[in-house]
């Protein structure tokens, strides 16, 4: 079957700093315990103008000017967000008329901080088939909309981000071999948003009740995204034959370097290996995987014929594994 391969990659990040310096300044936390429990010394933060499609877009023309694409040529657009513009319609929509794909259909898939691995395979089925040709993967979040500023187990370690990988047909062996998706509703109440949907629609007392914002209970997700993390990535690269030394670079979702670090030498491979940018975005959701891959480009640690594994999870949980060939 013809794999998926990635012909650009874009990211895009707001321009605003919010350092753990200015946390101190916002919150009872400091600069130590937020780095050595998280690896995170800095997030982006969007301005009051700009929501997730704004970001989206942005990512979005990068990648389709390194694909050597205009929006005309794309035919679907694969978006994952937990942090939509609104309900509806979808960021897909938005991000569809303002690049001017008049040819693509859309969809948003809301797997949290999966949302990156669900919006890249959804993205390569189309192409794996033979649907479609041009395919437009998307992650992007404004993850501080949901934020509860005065929450210090989870303020320190939200951010808002975007990336987006262009998918085309391959001709050789580069592309993405292989993914797994999963979810496990049991977990549902250890990272979510409760007010806002339909068992608890906005009111003044849910906006009171500060539903509007994500809940975490950051210990029991820890054990259970190591664990999820790890089986994941042993799986997909036992089937198909491969085991961690074959791996040239990991990238994995951008959550917390102990999460990273844990999973990481479970699965044996050496941070030398890893890719980390979570020090300086915190954790973007859906977006976090996108912009990793963009800046692991760019800092050149990715070369023809590496075999390079990919890793999400998130509230739901949902999570899931990439295997690709660049
Ligand atoms: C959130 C997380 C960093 C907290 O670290 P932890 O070691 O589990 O810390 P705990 O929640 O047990 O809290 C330990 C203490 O630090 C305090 N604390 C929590 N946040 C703090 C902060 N920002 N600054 C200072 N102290 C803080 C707690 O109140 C607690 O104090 P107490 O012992 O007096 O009650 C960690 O659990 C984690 O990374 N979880 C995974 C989160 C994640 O990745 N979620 C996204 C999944 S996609």
């Amino acid at each position: 079957m013809t794999r998926a391969r990635i012909t650009g990659v874009g990211a895009y990040a707001p321009k605003r700093i919010l350092t753990n310096a200015d946390l101190e300044k916002m919150i009872d936390t400091n600069d130590e315990w937020i780095v050595q429990r998280s690896g995170i010394r800095e997030r982006r933060i969007a301005d009051e103008t700009e929501a997730t499609s704004d970001l989206a877009v942005k990512a979005a023309q990068q990648a389709l000017e390194r694909a050597n694409l205009v929006p005309e040529d794309i035919e679907f657009i694969a978006v994952g967000t937990t942090t939509p513009d609104m309900i509806f319609p979808t960021v897909g929509n938005i991000v569809q008329h303002r690049l001017g794909c008049r040819r693509a259909g859309s969809v948003d898939m809301l797997a949290a901080c999966a949302g990156s691995i669900y919006s890249l395979s959804i993205g390569s089925q189309f192409i794996q088939t033979g649907k479609y040709r041009r395919v437009l993967c998307i992650g992007a979040e404004t993850l501080s909309r949901i934020t509860d500023f005065t929450d210090r187990g989870t303020c320190v370690l939200l951010a808002d981000a975007a990336g987006a990988a262009v998918l085309e047909p391959s001709d050789d062996e580069r592309g993405i071999i292989d993914f797994d998706l999963y979810s496990d509703g049991q977990y549902w109440d250890l990272l979510y948003m409760p007010g806002g949907g339909s068992r608890h629609p906005a009111t003044k007392e849910t906006v009171e009740a500060r539903m509007h914002y994500a809940k975490m209970k950051g210990n029991e997700v820890f054990k259970v995204a190591v664990r999820l993390f790890v089986d994941c990535a042993e799986r997909i690269l036992a089937r198909n034959g491969l085991t961690a030394d074959d791996v040239s670079l990991f990238i994995p979702h951008q959550a917390n370097l102990r999460i990273i670090e844990a999973a990481a030498k479970r699965v044996n491979l050496p941070m030398e290996r890893v890719f980390v940018n979570v020090d300086r975005y915190g954790n973007t959701g859906a977006a976090s995987v996108y912009v990793a891959l963009e800046e692991a480009i760019a800092a050149g640690r990715l070369k023809r014929g590496d075999l390079v594994l990919l890793v999400a999870f998130g509230g739901g949980f949902a999570w899931g594994a990439a295997l690709m060939r660049w």
